[in-house]
């Protein structure tokens, strides 16, 4: 914090574009914490939104419900296939909580009490609540919590960073075998996943048939799989349901984030009937999930969710997204002819460029001050705002942008990064 003497304060936002209390424009990189869908100021959500405002504002949903939750819920299971019923809560983390809480759950309720343990992936991420940090646990950013947060057990992923590692199948083979190992244990309950691909982690895309496997898996020897979708969810990687699309058979799904359309905070936790139906029974028996919010299912936020997921039929988001991510994948040498770009990655409306200390040279950067002041700073002097984890910049754009912005935001990092080698090169004390 001491870093960061102020803080840029955001004053309007339109389209792509933020614009500070100085009337400087800055196009937005991080979709606004890779939730903004249509980009801001958008009429028609906005209309969504006032219009239920001059409604209903807020109404509980203990004992009780209104129309946009329930259309809302409705909606989402039909777009997520073997889905049956939806919990909503306020973001990510409280998503990831709940689904953690049904898993372990549903298995006392099926009178296995034993069955209480999670696994999760090495370089998951899941939010930044107890439970969440205890199934993705970074140490990056948990270390100084390390003594407190309960301890979880992570499994490899097949991911290759390192042009070092063994070939991709044969890295795969050996995690599964892993996974299958630690799976057929007999306290675990579930499993949880980011599906897709791994962002905070830095943007690590599996194997195309991983998920599908770790799916199988988990029927072959009855453990739960929870997807996390809340940040690859709605089309992030060019796909709406990517569970769905990577043939991967969920027991829990989670959403938040662009759900609605990034305008307002709402989440929601899914889960099968068979999930859903362990939790039925007579009020003594306490075999219902004792969880709930405030806000849960806030009435505007549902609406702006309702207006969002017809506004990705009306105007066919997802091909939209397949199509200017060929932008993305076109960049992506020309990312990797900086010196201090080592790999770069991507997927759908997202790419990830890990800055090393020099050509061929696969150690991260490693500056006097943090990389994340560094390259925003660098950012806002050439336009854009952007934000890196660790030594990882992602572009994460909202994901209506249009080609000629999505060019220009991608100019203006390579130009940033450039700028800003110096500082970037500047070695602090080796960590
Ligand atoms: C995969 C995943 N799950 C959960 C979360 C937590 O969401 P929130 O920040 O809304 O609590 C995040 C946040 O980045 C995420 O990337």
């Amino acid at each position: 914090m001491s870093e960061w003497s102020r803080f840029d304060s955001i004053t309007s936002a339109d389209g792509v574009w933020l614009t500070d209390s100085w009337g400087h424009q800055m196009i937005d990189g991080v979709a606004s914490m890779w939730c903004n869908v249509w980009g801001h100021s958008n009429p028609e959500l906005i209309r969504a939104i006032t219009q239920q405002a001059e409604r209903l504002q807020h109404s509980s949903m203990f004992n009780m419900t209104h129309g946009p939750a329930e259309e809302l819920a409705e909606r989402l299971v039909e777009i997520s296939p073997g889905m049956h019923r939806v919990m909503y809560s306020d973001n990510g983390s409280t998503a990831v909580e709940i689904a953690l809480k049904m898993a372990v759950q549903y298995w006392s309720n099926s009178g296995q009490r034993d069955r209480n343990r999670i696994v999760s992936l090495e370089g998951g991420y899941h939010g930044d609540t107890l439970g969440a940090m205890s199934a993705g646990y970074v140490p990056e950013f948990f270390g100084s919590l390390g003594h407190y947060v309960p301890a979880g057990v992570a499994v490899p992923v097949p991911v290759r960073t390192d042009p070092r590692a063994p070939p991709q199948k044969e890295q795969m083979n050996s995690c599964l075998d892993r996974i299958d190992e630690e799976l057929s244990r007999s306290d675990v309950a579930a499993i949880i996943m980011e599906s897709g691909a791994q962002l905070a982690g830095g943007v690590r895309i599996y194997p195309k048939q991983f998920q599908r496997e770790v799916s199988r898996l988990c029927r072959r020897n009855a453990v739960l799989l929870i997807v996390d979708e809340v940040a690859t969810g709605f089309g992030r990687l060019g796909m709406m349901s990517p569970y769905h699309t990577l043939d991967s058979k969920p027991d829990i799904v989670t959403y938040g984030k662009m759900l609605t359309g990034g305008y307002l905070t709402m989440a929601a936790t899914l889960a099968t009937r068979e999930v859903y139906d362990s939790f039925l029974g007579a009020y003594n028996e306490k075999r219902h999930l004792f969880h709930g919010h405030t806000y849960t299912g806030n009435p505007i936020a549902a609406a702006a969710a309702i207006k969002n997921l017809e506004m990705y039929q009306k105007y066919d988001l997802i091909r939209h997204v397949t199509r200017t991510a060929a932008t993305l994948e076109e960049y992506k040498g020309r990312f990797s002819d900086i010196d201090i770009v080592g790999d770069v990655r991507c997927m759908g409306m997202l790419l990830g460029a890990e800055l090393v200390s020099g050509r061929g040279d696969a150690a991260p950067i490693c500056p006097a001050t943090s990389i994340n002041r560094i390259m925003y700073e660098a950012g806002k002097r050439r336009g854009v705002y952007l934000r890196t984890l660790g030594n990882i910049i992602m572009l994460v754009p909202p994901l209506a942008i249009t080609k000629d912005e999505l060019v220009m935001l991608l100019e203006r990092t390579m130009q940033a990064v450039t700028d800003a080698k110096p500082a970037l090169l500047a070695c602090g004390p080796a960590q």
